[in-house]
């Protein structure tokens, strides 16, 4: 079967605030993948309705094949690792680990095997006999990531697993979470707000905004072609210019802005649309005289030094600052002098504005 998990037409509603939007997802047996978004967007809904703890109101949703309703929770080859560890403070770390298959009476000298193997895979032989208490935030996460996995789901929900954790402890544990998935060849559905956690660890990466899957992709996909302004400026830095297509020549299209005009590539922009152009700053370019395609001057205001790159904080006449990034060592043009922005035009990511929904609506709307 290519796709473990199938999320068709969702929709989940409570009373008058509609939380997840016409959900389409397919998951890949075997992939990484991350719902990333703010706070509130709908990530933890989403997760508990493929976990069947939630009914979608409207849509269905399939694993392995099936509907979820269908079967029984102890049936299903989904297990959940929650935020909260949860585990159970009177018993040990070996009788935590071994709850779900006590549950399912399995022998106990396999008990005994399989509690060994989870407990050598996440690294915490010789914690067999002590209490949760007794355990770090680290080694809580590594019991209930080990008793997640001793019941070998197909695939594994993850809703922030590491946001308890400092940073330190955060980034060791996302590549041990990483290296384990690839060891168990399990799917792993993961929830997250970092993007730089979504970046480094996921094969793909869904980028929820107010409920709407706004786009699903690699991590390269989602950082070099963003679809919405949403995902943009959600995914690492970047420079957002908004306006209108002034002007179409071939694949080129010279967009009028605030403050002058730019140019970007695209095959899909008609001449007057509302547009987002976003330009990454270390694709930002600059020169001491105009560019062909290009009108807009900046005044150098500040440097940020961030370790082996320098940012170069520029403000256009409006007031709105923009980043160009170098890399420390490179030269860079004096603080209050002027310059003239400008990029390669393919670097720049041209996007439909949602706007023009806007405007067309207003088009049919006919005052009586
Ligand atoms: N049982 C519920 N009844 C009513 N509203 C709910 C319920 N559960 C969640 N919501 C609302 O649904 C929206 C999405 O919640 P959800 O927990 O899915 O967000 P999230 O993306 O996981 O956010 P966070 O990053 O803060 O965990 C929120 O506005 C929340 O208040
Ligand atoms: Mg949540």
């Amino acid at each position: 079967m290519e796709y473990i998990v199938e999320l068709d037409g969702v929709n989940k509603v409570y009373g008058k605030n509609h939380v997840v939007k016409d959900l389409d997802l397919k998951v890949k047996e075997g992939e990484f993948l991350t719902l990333l978004g703010s706070s509130g967007c709908g990530k933890t809904t989403t997760l508990r309705m493929i976990a069947g703890f939630e009914e979608p109101t409207t849509g269905t949703i399939k694993v392995e094949g099936e509907a979820i309703e269908e079967k029984e929770p102890f049936e299903r080859n989904v297990n959940t690792v929650f935020q909260t560890y949860a585990l159970f403070p009177h018993m040990t770390i070996a009788d935590n680990i071994a709850y779900g298959l006590k549950i399912k009476k399995v022998p106990k000298a396999e008990i005994k095997t399989r509690v060994k193997e989870m407990i050598d895979l996440v690294q915490l032989s010789g914690f067999e006999k002590r209490y949760p208490s007794q355990l770090s935030g680290g080694q809580k996460q590594r019991v209930a990531i080990a008793r997640a996995l001793i019941n070998k789901p197909r695939v594994l929900l993850l809703d922030e697993p590491l946001g308890a954790l400092d940073l330190k402890l955060r980034k060791q544990m996302q590549l041990e979470l990483k290296r384990l998935q690839r060891k168990l060849n399990i799917t792993f559905i993961y929830v997250t707000h970092d993007q730089e956690e979504a970046l480094t660890m996921s094969d793909r990466i869904a980028i929820m905004h107010d409920g709407i899957l706004d786009q699903l992709g690699t991590p390269s996909e989602i950082y070099e072609a963003p679809k919405t302004k949403f995902v943009a400026t959600f995914i690492g830095e970047t420079n957002i210019f908004d306006g209108t297509v002034g002007f179409i020549n071939g694949d080129e299209v010279q967009v009028t802005v605030e403050n002058g005009f730019i140019t970007g590539k695209g095959d899909d922009f008609k001449f007057g649309e509302y547009i987002t152009v976003s330009v990454r700053p270390e694709k930002m370019k600059y020169s001491e005289t105009p560019v062909e395609g290009f009108g807009i001057k900046v005044v150098v205001k500040d440097y940020i030094y961030v370790g082996s790159v320098i940012k170069c904080i520029v403000v256009l006449p409006n007031g709105n600052e923009l980043k160009i990034e170098r890399l420390a060592g490179e030269s860079l043009p004096e603080i209050g002098s002027a310059i003239y922005p400008y990029w390669n035009k393919e670097d720049a990511v041209l996007i439909h504005s949602r706007e023009n929904s806007i405007f067309e609506a207003l088009d049919n709307v006919v005052l009586a």
